[in-house]
């Protein structure tokens, strides 16, 4: 039982004090619920407002990509330098390990695989599920433009509603088909939409011509995703210029778990996200940490 002499002569209510009322450190972030703010708090990182999510859920659709045969062995050594890890609940499931205390991503739409038309996806997780398994936040393909545009608008604005009952919050992935034109004014339509629609936060494409107009119309987080594999220092370099223009960080597969030394290559791109270092200092991180020569650059 409590003692209850400490309780009869309180020493000082500090009444002279305002109780401190901050704001929240996340674009767009400021009037959504505790819980919700919480788990962006454990994505983005409060103290740089930025994150490295290390995406490895790209055999939702496409099976063991390069890089991603095992899992165990190619992905989770790397775990220590994610801020979050993106992946599907049946890699979290068979895989990970529970202790680690790193945000998780949850991939929460699919249905075709690379065979088939890729916007054609349905939700393919309960929110449920996903809070069972502690997901600080839902991840879903929006394809506009796409053949199955509304189909896939619905999947993510269900998957606000449902999540939002949780505190859960929604990353909204920006698709574009092969045809189209990956451009500033197709990603401020893109992106403008999920945000408009309800994501908490929207994984889209750097593109060099008008990126800054991408991000400072979007009224939510913009994280980019890595693409396609590209020399190191490139990398970097993109990175580096998303960051500089607006994004709120990386969202990085292939760019990471793909380059020759995937430890150093994720402990550089922390360096340019986190610590805003050059890309040219970042890719001599590289280099040290990963011992290898440079083959370009
Ligand atoms: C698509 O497979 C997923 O949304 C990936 O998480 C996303 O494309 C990021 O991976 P990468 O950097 O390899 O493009």
């Amino acid at each position: 039982m409590a003692d209850l002499d400490s309780t009869e002569d309180p020493r000082d209510f500090h009444a002279g004090v305002p109780q401190r009322a901050d704001g929240f450190f996340l674009k767009g972030g400021a009037h959504q619920d505790w819980g919700l703010k919480n788990r962006l708090a454990r994505i983005f990182d409060p103290a740089s407002g930025r994150t490295v999510m290390l995406a490895f859920d790209h055999g939702y659709f496409q099976g063991p990509t390069t890089g991603l045969e095992r899992i165990d062995l190619s992905i989770v050594p790397l775990i220590p330098w994610a801020d979050t890890l993106m992946l599907t609940r049946g890699i979290l499931r068979s895989v990970i390990p529970p202790a680690t205390t790193k945000a998780i991503v949850l991939r929460a739409s699919g249905g075709p695989s690379v065979l088939k038309e890729l916007s054609d996806e349905r939700l393919a997780v309960a929110v449920e599920d996903a809070v069972r398994l502690n997901a600080a936040a839902l991840a879903v393909q929006v394809f506009v433009g796409g053949e199955h545009e509304t189909q896939s608008i619905e999947n993510m604005t269900r998957l606000v509603d449902l999540g939002t009952r949780y505190g859960v919050p929604t990353l909204a992935v920006t698709a574009v088909g092969k045809n189209m034109v990956r451009d500033a004014r197709y990603f401020r339509l893109a992106t403008r939409i999920c945000a408009e629609l309800g994501a908490h936060y929207v994984k889209t494409y750097y593109v060099e011509e008008g990126f800054e107009t991408v991000t400072s119309c979007c009224p939510v987080p913009i994280v980019i995703a890595g693409g396609r594999k590209l020399p190191e220092l490139d990398a970097l370099r993109m990175a580096a210029n998303a960051i500089q223009r607006g994004a709120a960080g990386v969202d990085m597969g292939r760019n990471i778990f793909q380059s020759e030394a995937p430890a150093a290559m994720i402990q550089a791109v922390r360096a340019v996200v986190h610590g805003n270092e050059t890309p040219e200092h970042a890719f001599d991180l590289y280099r040290e940490l990963g011992r290898v020569q440079p083959t370009h650059g």
